[in-house]
């Protein structure tokens, strides 16, 4: 490093306020400072200002109904449909611009380009398609696909015809994509006959098959020949109740399905998430609630402008790629990106190359990317030209000022905005961060809640810490993107987000206070720094996975007895998933049975939440009660001094277990 770099270095690693450039304030779609006062003051009515983003069939009469706690409504009586949103109302205006600039992994594969008009032709083909096959409005479409445009396209067709999409990521196992279907009760999927990952077709019809043989009712697959169409297919046969996309398109060919007026509380999809226990939660997102907030903190925090390139480098199957791939870009008529392979492939600056050839203006990803790049150093973004990019942005875990100042540096080059994104899947999208032309930046802080959002840090008694200390994370009123339960499941919607803060037995939804079981702090100037999940949910490479779904696919290898799963430190997933297992009476703890352990865990959930450790005890330290001791097996896990373990009901297991892990 010269002299020069160090300086800077230096400076940065000083510096813990930045200031928005002022050349990105001066064109920034929200710049005044007012508006988060404007907001408080205005509360509901402030988010006609996110509504009035969107094209109604029929204007709404009310902007909040709070009269059936926590069954808050938005926009009620107002009707609308999100593909003639995202599609249809951008004709007009950018038939020619691309909609859609999609990357394959392969480097001599043509790249897509879909304009507005094709994304509008496609779209009507597949809705008529769908509608052909039988799916009519509310019945659930299971989408299991990687990264293509006719995912985004099958999101799209099914918002047309007024049929929610569950979509299940790529990545996730046949059993996964089993447990989904059954419980959505979902008769269509459709899905791809592969992809590739570094260099390699993979076989994904395969998974889907077998995940089908698991599902309990008749069901439609429409299969994308991503793979065929390059003649890199497995040569899988069609069964009767299975049909190829190009196939059934083209007996469309030039269709136009008239969008179907959706109610604003109707919904528009499913998205399955990790929680404390075993069984997944089926978030239910709104058409009229949702794609407003989509629209509007696309706007004013991402600062989404039509002629925009906009690049976020997640996988549609989380909810980042639905809110900030799909819906939010689009329905602001913007060109928005997608990727199909890893940032390492076939090097490591497979992101920048992306970003000088598109020339695109903003980059939203995650973390344990930048973390990765960091790693990987600075010779692979210093290799091309990133002066088109105009803000940064980050989500899915807290990010460490070193990391935020690397991205700030080496990728903006000091002169773009960092955001720091706080939300989750039930959120709808973004709740806390910086407005870029509005609020400084502190690094490692998310920052505000966005204007109309109340947020409090509050201890266990619900009273609110002072700044600095560590409490809980609330929201004190609710906001028009928020999920609206959990799929059939009411009852564990009230029990897991509202129980703990709220008077259940109000009907005055003032007394009603979401919690999303994040820990957090907030500082003298109301910037919030979140610390991570307080429930048993661990976050790895911001992906959300419970440990009780990990340990009951690792009780169910044959030879465990128990099993207990935490989070590890880890430098580039954040945490890693370390399992503790308890052999059968009569099984070797062995290499053998580590490996059976690994791919239970691969087949129950998917590589993602692949134990980075299996470590093999005796005994599981418990309490007197006999709880088991989750925090004393993290301490071991990150090497820690375990301080006084002498209440355990078997103190002694504790050392043995220390020795194993940490010699
Ligand atoms: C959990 C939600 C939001 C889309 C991707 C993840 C953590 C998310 C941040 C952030 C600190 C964050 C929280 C949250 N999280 N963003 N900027 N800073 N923590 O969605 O899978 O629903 O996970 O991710 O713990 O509760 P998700």
């Amino acid at each position: 490093m010269g002299d020069e770099d160090t300086e800077l270095e230096a400076r940065l690693e000083a510096q813990d306020v930045f200031e928005p450039p002022e050349s990105f304030v001066e064109q920034a779609n929200v710049s005044d400072p007012g508006i988060h006062d404007e907001f408080a003051a205005n509360w509901p009515d402030c988010w006609d200002r996110a509504a009035e983003m969107l094209d109604w069939n029929t204007e709404y009469d009310q902007t909040f109904d709070g009269s059936n706690p926590p069954f808050f409504e938005w926009f009620t009586g107002g009707e609308l449909n999100a593909s003639a949103n995202c599609v249809d109302r951008h004709l007009e205006e950018r038939a020619d611009e691309a909609a859609i600039e999609w990357v394959g992994e392969p480097t001599d594969e043509a790249n897509r380009t879909y304009t507005y008009a094709d994304l509008h032709r496609e779209v009507n083909e597949a809705a008529a398609a769908l509608r052909e096959m039988g799916v009519g409005e509310d019945d659930v479409v299971t989408l299991y696909m990687p990264m293509i445009p006719e995912l985004a396209i099958a999101m799209l067709a099914c918002a047309r015809i007024g049929a929610p999409h569950s979509v299940v990521f790529a990545g996730f196992s046949a059993d996964a994509l089993a447990t989904r279907m059954n419980a959505a009760d979902s008769e269509y999927l459709i899905t791809a006959d592969g992809y590739y990952r570094r260099g390699d077709p993979l076989d994904h019809l395969e998974k889907a098959n077998e995940g089908l043989a698991g599902v309990e009712h008749d069901t439609d697959t429409v299969v994308v020949g991503r793979l065929a169409a390059n003649g890199d297919g497995f040569g899988h046969d069609l069964t009767e109740t299975q049909h190829d996309y190009d196939d059934l398109l083209a007996g469309h060919e030039g269709a136009e399905v008239e969008p179907v007026a959706r109610d604003a509380e109707d919904m528009l999809f499913l998205m399955y998430t990790s929680g404390t226990t075993g069984e997944p939660k089926g978030v239910k997102h709104t058409t009229g609630g949702y794609l407003a907030w989509s629209a509007w903190t696309s706007h004013s925090v991402l600062d989404i402008k039509p002629e925009d390139t906009y690049f976020c480098s997640a996988d549609i199957g989380w909810i980042t790629g639905h809110s900030y791939i799909v819906y939010g870009p689009l329905a602001l008529g913007t060109t928005t990106m997608m990727y199909e392979g890893t940032p390492d492939y076939p090097e490591r600056d497979r992101l920048w190359e992306i970003v000088e050839e598109y020339e695109a203006t903003q980059l939203y990803t995650a973390p344990t990317a930048i973390r990765a790049f960091m790693k990987w150093g600075t010779e692979y973004p210093d290799r091309h030209d990133l002066s088109s990019l105009r803000l940064l942005g980050t989500v899915g875990e807290p990010i460490n000022p070193r990391a935020w100042k690397w991205y700030y540096k080496h990728i903006g080059d000091e002169s773009c905005p960092v955001v720091d994104t706080w939300w989750q899947t039930e959120t709808g999208g973004q709740m806390i961060t910086t407005l870029p032309g509005v609020n400084d930046m502190k690094p490692g802080s998310a920052g505000p809640p966005i204007p109309g959002i109340d947020a409090e840090i509050l201890d266990t008694n619900g009273k609110q810490v002072d700044p600095g200390r560590a409490g809980y994370l609330t929201i004190q009123k609710p906001w028009p993107g928020m999920l609206r339960t959990l799929y059939k499941n009411d009852e564990r919607f009230v029990d897991e987000y509202w129980r703990e803060y709220s008077d259940t037995d109000s009907d005055d939804w003032r007394d009603w206070t979401y919690f999303p079981e994040d820990g957090a702090k907030i500082d003298e100037d109301g910037y919030i720094t979140v610390l991570g999940r307080v429930d048993d949910v661990l976050n790895v490479s911001g992906h959300r996975l419970g440990t009780m779904e990990i340990e009951s696919a690792i009780v169910g290898v044959e030879g465990v007895a128990e099993a207990a799963v935490v989070g590890g430190d880890h430098d580039v997933k954040g945490e890693a998933v370390y399992a503790y297992v308890i052999t059968e009476d009569g099984y070797e703890e062995d290499e053998e049975l580590r490996q059976a352990i690994i791919a239970g865990v691969e087949d129950a959930i998917g590589p993602i939440a692949r134990p980075e450790q299996v470590i093999f005890t005796p005994e599981l330290p418990k309490t007197r009660s006999g709880k088991i001791m989750r925090r004393l097996l993290e301490d071991i896990a990150n090497g820690e001094d375990l301080g006084d373990t002498s209440t355990l009901r078997n103190p002694d297991i504790v050392e043995d277990i220390r020795v194993s892990v940490q010699g």
